[in-house]
C-alpha cells in the first residue's frame, strides 16, 4: 500500500512535540510491514536539512488567494529515516527555524497543504492513503474532494485524519477564504465551525476515517475539545481511537546514543543509579533522595502552572525528601517562576529551559519519577518512554495516561494515578511516592514490570492498517 503522511513535524527533521515522534516512527514501522509509506512536510532551516542530503525531486507553482508562488519538492537522497521523505520549499514562506509562532502560519500552512496537493496532481498515479495528522494538513481532504483543479483525480482517494491535539484547531478568519483553491460554494460548510474556517472542524467533516491517539481521549472528545464537542458526536461512526507507539529503536535504554551508562531490565538498578548520579552531578542535586523529574511544554494543557506552587509545597513541607529537575519551554510566565526557584532549593531542585533532546533522554534514564499532571493529554509519549527506562510515572487520569498507566493500588500497578491538576493533588502523589522509595523491593519489582511492557510500534501497526482497509 502506498501511504502519504502529510505533518507539519517528523522526527528528528523537525520536532516540537510527540507528533514528531509519530510522525517520524509510523512510517518506519509501515515500511517494515511491507508497505510504502512516505513522508510529505515543510521545509524549515533546521540542523537536519544541513546534515543530509537531498535531490531536486520537482517543482511547480500555486496560487494562495492573488500571491504566485514557487515551490520546490526536495527529496532526502539516502532514505535514513527508513521510509522516502520529502520536504516542501517555499521561499519566504516555510523556510525558517521555528516551526511555529509565526504571524504569518495561516498562510504559511495554507500554502504548504496547496503545494503538496498541487505536486500529488501531477503524479501519474494516485496513493492508496493520503493520511494527514494535526489541523497543519487538515484542510486537504476538503481540498481534494471539493477544489475543481484537485478534486478530478484526487477526490477518490480515501483520506485519514489523526487527531494528535484537538486544543489547536488552526483557525482561519472568513475573510482569508480565498485562500483556498476555488471550490463550489455551497460546500462552504464543510470548512467552517462557528463562523470561521477550521481546518480541524473541516478535517473531521471530510476525511474518510479519523482516528485519535487513544481510547480514552476519543471519548473525551465528545466532551471536551475546545469546542468541536458536537461535531465529534456527529461524526462518532467513522472515528476510533489508536494508542500510539514508541519507537524502541531510538527509546532503548541498552543503546541510547544520548546515555552516558546503558542498562536492561536485567541491570536496571545500577544502570539507573549511575545515570542519575550523571544528571545529579550536572544540575546539583543530591543523588540520595528520590529524583521527580517534568519534561514537556510549559502551557496550561500539561498544567504546567500548577508546577511551581505545587514544588513549592512539596519542598518547604517535606524538606528534604526529594529533589526535582524540570525540562521545558513555553509561557513566559511560567519559565520564569520555574527559573526563580533555581536560588532558592539548593540541592532540592533545578529547571532548565528550553528544549534540549539529550538531556530529555538523560532525564528518562535517571529520574525515580515522571510527573505529567496534564489537564489534557490525547497520548502522551512522554510516560510510555518513562516506562521504557524504568521510571516511574505519577500522571493524571486522563486520556493517554488513563489508558497506559496503573495505579499501584490495583493488582499489578506500576505508577501513582491521581485526578486533580490541583497541588494538593500533587502534593499527595509526590507523599505517595517518596513512600514507595523507602521500599526497594517495590521499586524494583515496578522498574523490572514496567520495562517488560510492549508498547512498540509493532504491537499497534496493525490497528492502522486496518482502517485504511475499511475505506480503500
Ligand atoms: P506533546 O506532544 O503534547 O508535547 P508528548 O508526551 O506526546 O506531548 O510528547 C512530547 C515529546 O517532546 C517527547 O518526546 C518529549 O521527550 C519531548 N519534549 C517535550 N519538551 C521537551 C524539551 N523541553 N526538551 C526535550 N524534549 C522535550
Ligand atoms: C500531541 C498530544 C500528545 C500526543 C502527541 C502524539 O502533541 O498532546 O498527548 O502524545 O500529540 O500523538
Amino acid at each position: 500500500m502506498e501511504i502519504i503522511h502529510i505533518s507539519a513535524e517528523c522526527y528528528p527533521v523537525a520536532k516540537a512535540g510527540g507528533l514528531a515522534d509519530v510522525v517520524g516512527a509510523l512510517p518506519k514501522y509501515q515500511c517494515k510491514t511491507g508497505h510504502h509509506a512516505k513522508v510529505i512536510m515543510p521545509m524549515y532551516e533546521t540542523k537536519f536539512l544541513l546534515q543530509h542530503e537531498f535531490d531536486v525531486h520537482a517543482k511547480g507553482s500555486i496560487y494562495l488567494g492573488p500571491t504566485h508562488l514557487d515551490y520546490t519538492i526536495i527529496k532526502e537522497k539516502n532514505n535514513t529515516l527508513g521510509f522516502d521523505l520529502f520536504l516542501v520549499d517555499i521561499k519566504g514562506l516555510l523556510d525558517r527555524t521555528m516551526i511555529y509562532s509565526h504571524a504569518d502560519d495561516i498562510e504559511r500552512f495554507v500554502a504548504f497543504q496547496i503545494a503538496v496537493l498541487d505536486w500529488i496532481n501531477s503524479w501519474e498515479h494516485v496513493p492508496d492513503i493520503i493520511h494527514c495528522h494535526d489541523h497543519h494538513s487538515a484542510l486537504i481532504p476538503f481540498m481534494m474532494q471539493h477544489c475543481y483543479g484537485f478534486k478530478n483525480k484526487l477526490a477518490k482517494i480515501p483520506s485519514v485524519l489523526t487527531i494528535h491535539n484537538a486544543q489547536y484547531q488552526g483557525w482561519i478568519g472568513l475573510d482569508k477564504s480565498f485562500y483556498i483553491p476555488t471550490y463550489d460554494n455551497w460546500k462552504t460548510g464543510l470548512l467552517e465551525w462557528e463562523g470561521n474556517i477550521n481546518s480541524l472542524a473541516s478535517g473531521i467533516k471530510c476525511a474518510w476515517k479519523v482516528t485519535t491517539v487513544s481510547e480514552s481521549y476519543m471519548n473525551e472528545l465528545k466532551w471536551n475539545s475546545n469546542g468541536l464537542e458536537k461535531l465529534f458526536e456527529y461524526e462518532k461512526g467513522k472515528c476510533i481511537g489508536i494508542l500510539n507507539g514508541i519507537d524502541n529503536e531510538v527509546w532503548n535504554p541498552q543503546t541510547d546514543s544520548f546515555l552516558k551508562h546503558h542498562f536492561s531490565s536485567r541491570t536496571v538498578t545500577n544502570g539507573k543509579k549511575k545515570n542519575k548520579q550523571v544528571l545529579c552531578n550536572q544540575f546539583g542535586l543530591d543523588p540520595s533522595k528520590p529524583l521527580i523529574v517534568f519534561i514537556g511544554r510549559l502551557v496550561g494543557e500539561k498544567a504546567a502552572d500548577v508546577l511551581p506552587d505545587s514544588i513549592m509545597s512539596c519542598l518547604y513541607t517535606m524538606k528534604d525528601a526529594c529533589s526535582f529537575l524540570i525540562l521545558g519551554s513555553g509561557e513566559s510566565q511560567i519559565e520564569w517562576q520555574l527559573q526563580q526557584m533555581n536560588h532558592q532549593f539548593g540541592n532540592n531542585y533545578h529547571a532548565v529551559i528550553g528544549y534540549n533532546e539529550a538531556l530529555s533522554h538523560n532525564m528518562y534514564a535517571g529520574a525515580d519519577f515522571l510527573l505529567m499532571p496534564s489537564r489534557v493529554e490525547p497520548c502522551g509519549l512522554n510516560q510510555l518512554y518513562a516506562l521504557r527506562y524504568g521510571t516511574i510515572p505519577i500522571v493524571r487520569s486522563t486520556g493517554g495516561l488513563q489508558d497506559t498507566v496503573k495505579d499501584m493500588g490495583e493488582n499489578e500497578g506500576f505508577g501513582i494515578r491521581f485526578n486533580n491538576a490541583t497541588v494538593r493533588d500533587i502534593y499527595y502523589s509526590v507523599e505517595r511516592a517518596i513512600e514507595m522509595y523507602q521500599n526497594p523491593k517495590q521499586i524494583s519489582w515496578m522498574r523490572k514490570y514496567m520495562m517488560a511492557i510492549d508498547h512498540s510500534w509493532e504491537s499497534v501497526i496493525n490497528n492502522y492498517a486496518n482502517v485504511y482497509q475499511q475505506i480503500i
